[in-house]
């Protein structure tokens, strides 16, 4: 019976699974210790099993004797001399530097190509340009900022652009920090925070009494913006109606499937005015109001990771507002 020549059996294909196990594992359970020591692994045992697998290809060819069969001296008389007889491919004419063959093969090509391009440029382009280009930046006029006392909450309700309705109202929760140094001069501060949640975008709640319960009335600023509706509240927190994410007062992730702390919102005083810019994401606050610190990051969309390793499988992100 002939031997067979496959490759013993090893561990390495164990090993490299049980790699990918830790890694997958490790995205849920700590990203940054457990899921780079499962891709450690993984890398390790899959480099021994490649190197396993394609020996065979590395190992130099063995030296065989040439074969050769018996003839007998008519038979080896028959046999034409190689430079003799008829040409098995038509030599090219003297000049020639491209023949039939070659000619057809890079027509063909060519032609499959020009195709090719003419049907996929304009999909691709109608599909993916209007992703990056026709971005509008809003600015959103807040009423003035006497409107938010120093240290109050409310839920501003406003409209982003009047002109597109009610498909560019938004919710914010905002808050009037007071005055804090910058250099040699005082500048107001603000906290924006956006109610989109971070985990799918769902609306997010203010965890805590409101309006008439705090023996407070709702606000209404006339602005170039419209009506902005402020309504006086009081978080402890905020939550999230769809999947129970919640986040502290600075908008830090403290429970639940959100992958970041909440968007905010970038914001300016224009002629005493509170004007709120473009929106930004946040991988968490440390401190709160005044002094806290901000790490920013351009804007996300709901579930992506803005830090650590997860932020690599988002490595496009068009630029886009909200
Ligand atoms: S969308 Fe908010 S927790 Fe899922």
């Amino acid at each position: 019976m002939q031997e067979e020549h496959g490759p013993a059996p090893t561990i390495w294909p164990l090993g490299f699974a049980v790699g990918i196990a830790v890694a997958l594992v490790g995205l849920i359970v700590d990203p940054q210790w457990v899921a780079s020591a499962g891709a450690i692994i993984a890398i390790v045992f899959g480099y021994l099993w490649a190197r396993d697998a394609t020996s065979e290809m590395r190992r130099q060819a063995p030296v065989v004797q040439a074969e050769v069969r018996e003839m007998t001296p008519a038979e080896a008389a028959a046999i034409p001399p190689a430079a003799e007889g008829e040409a098995a491919m038509a030599r090219p004419e003297p000049g020639e530097r491209f023949p039939r063959s070659r000619f057809l093969e890079a027509s063909t090509l060519g032609l499959g190509g020009l195709i090719g391009g003419v049907i996929t440029v304009p999909v691709a382009g109608f599909a993916l340009l209007p992703s990056f280009l026709d971005q509008k930046s809003y600015r959103v006029d807040m009423g003035p900022v006497s409107a938010f006392p120093l240290g109050k909450w409310f839920i501003a309700t406003f409209m982003v652009d009047p002109k597109e309705g009610e498909t560019s109202r938004r919710t914010a929760f905002v808050r009037n920090n007071g005055f804090v140094a910058q250099g040699s001069k005082q500048v107001p501060s603000f906290t924006v925070i956006s109610n989109r949640c971070a985990h799918l975008g769902c609306p997010v709640q203010a965890n805590g009494p409101t309006g008439a319960i705090l023996g407070e009335k709702n606000e209404i600023e006339h602005t170039k913006n419209g009506e902005i509706l402020l309504r006086p509240v009081l978080p402890a927190g905020f939550g999230c109606p769809c999947h129970g994410g919640q986040y502290d007062t600075e908008g830090n992730r403290t429970a639940g499937p959100p992958v970041r702390a909440l968007d905010r919102y970038q914001f300016d005083i224009v002629n005493g005015h509170l004007v709120l810019l473009s929106t930004y994401s946040v991988s968490h606050v440390v401190g709160t109001g005044a002094q806290a610190k901000i790490y920013k990051y351009k804007l996300a969309g709901p579930g992506e990771h803005v830090d650590g390793p997860e932020q690599w499988f988002y490595p496009l992100n068009p630029p886009h507002h909200y």
